[in-house]
């Protein structure tokens, strides 16, 4: 009998340049730069060029970049005419998953995993998935998609074409944050499924088809999703210290935001989305659901409970509430986290493909053994 890494915790598959999560510190860098320095002077796409080249870019690096994703940046009427198919009430990321195996259909170098080409299909990944996002939030509200404007970054395009309104500077700038910080977290569910199948040597679209079912989960990206509901099910500020005994003190019922494999101490993202949450909702004159977050972190922070377990809000938690004063909608929110992620994702397939291994762990048999079979009839 062997020992068995239930949950795979602890287990070290690979090695990365991309990110490092230190999480007894609290501690998160990409490429060797502190998320703090890349929320205060970086934007997503010079994050995600960071990511996939390993290397800040120059200003004329970064506005290729940018131009080149801006130019694939369109929304093609065979990808319009099926997604007018889809039943308005699917989960989204179901759509978006759909959506992204359908890129590989309507790509001929699908298939074609040099890395020249897996590059150029990494930027169609990160062009097309604020496109798709945002063309489904309009269309299951019956509206028509709104073409993105090539002349803004990402993060000012996503909220363009979502809410066909010009976002403000601040708004850019706070989904500019999310966005950084949700682009890489080393081997997190979805980006270790991500390269379980880029190492069967299978095509960029299935290994990202793949991580967008794996953060779908509600302990993954779908926490985000599954945080705002529960704000919203407190409803108000008033009603934060009954939810807490009443729910979760001795309960049982876990806080959605809270937690993490990792981390052990408080969640580096967490800190600087808390910040962010509070000036959107202070500028909007719209406290309640911020309030509501603060309010629960401060009793949780304060019970035995999560100090012994040493559990702490997680990425998803503030971000909800930042979300969601930007106007997308709790089940839109996992999306707008795979729009960050598709920079790490891309990343790290780029790095599995670089020195392939088979992932293939191994299961400890546990079963019957020594069977005397029974004919059908007999049964
Ligand atoms: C993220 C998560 C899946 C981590 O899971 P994990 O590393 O397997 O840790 P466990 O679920 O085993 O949790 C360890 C202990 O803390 C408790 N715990 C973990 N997260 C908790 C939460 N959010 N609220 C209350 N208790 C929690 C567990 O019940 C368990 O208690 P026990 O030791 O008495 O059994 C888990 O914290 C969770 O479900 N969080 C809520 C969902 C979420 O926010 N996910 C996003 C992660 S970025």
């Amino acid at each position: 009998m062997h020992e068995v890494a239930k949950g795979l915790a602890g287990i070290i598959v690979t090695e990365t340049t991309a990110s490092m999560v230190d999480g007894s510190a609290g501690h998160l860098t990409y490429r060797g730069y502190a998320i703090e320095d890349l929320t205060t002077y970086a934007n997503y796409e010079e994050t995600a060029y960071l990511l996939l080249h390993q290397r800040l870019p120059n200003l004329h690096e970064l506005t290729d970049f940018q131009q080149s994703l801006g130019t694939q940046m369109a929304l093609e009427p065979h990808f319009v005419e099926v997604m007018q198919r889809f039943p308005k009430n699917c989960h989204p990321l179901t759509i978006l998953r759909t959506l992204i195996s359908m890129l590989g259909v309507y790509d001929p170098t699908a298939d074609d995993n040099s890395l020249e080409t897996e590059l150029h299909k990494a930027y169609r990944l990160i062009a097309y998935t604020p496109i798709f996002t945002a063309a489904w939030s309009r269309l299951r509200r019956g509206l028509t998609p709104i073409p993105p404007d090539k002349n803004v970054g990402l993060a000012a395009n996503l909220l363009y074409m979502h809410t066909g309104l010009i976002p403000t500077p601040a708004e850019v700038a706070a989904l500019n944050v999310y966005l950084i910080l949700m682009a890489d977290h080393s081997l997190n569910p979805s980006t270790f499924t991500s390269r379980v199948v880029a190492s069967t040597d299978s095509d960029i679209y299935s290994a990202i088809t793949a991580a967008l079912g794996a953060l779908k989960g509600p302990k993954h990206g779908g926490a985000n999703e599954a945080t705002m509901e529960m704000f919203m099910e407190i409803g108000n500020p008033e009603n934060v210290p009954s939810f807490f005994t009443e729910q979760v003190k001795g309960k049982g019922r876990k806080i959605m935001g809270f937690g993490h494999r990792v981390y052990r101490t408080t969640d580096p993202r967490s800190v600087i989305l808390r910040t962010h949450a509070e000036t959107l909702a202070k500028n909007s004159d719209n406290t309640r659901w911020f309030d509501i977050a603060a309010g629960l972190e401060n009793l949780a922070l304060a019970d035995p409970y999560f100090m012994e377990r040493r559990i702490y809000a997680n990425v998803d938690y503030y971000s909800s509430v930042l979300l969601y004063m930007l106007g997308i909608e709790p089940d839109l929110m996992p999306l707008v986290f795979a729009i960050g992620r598709m920079a790490g994702w891309v990343t790290h397939i780029l790095e599995q493909r670089l020195e392939n291994r088979l992932i293939h762990p191994e299961a400890q048999y546990i079963g019957e053994n020594d069977r005397v079979w029974v004919k059908l009839e007999d049964r």
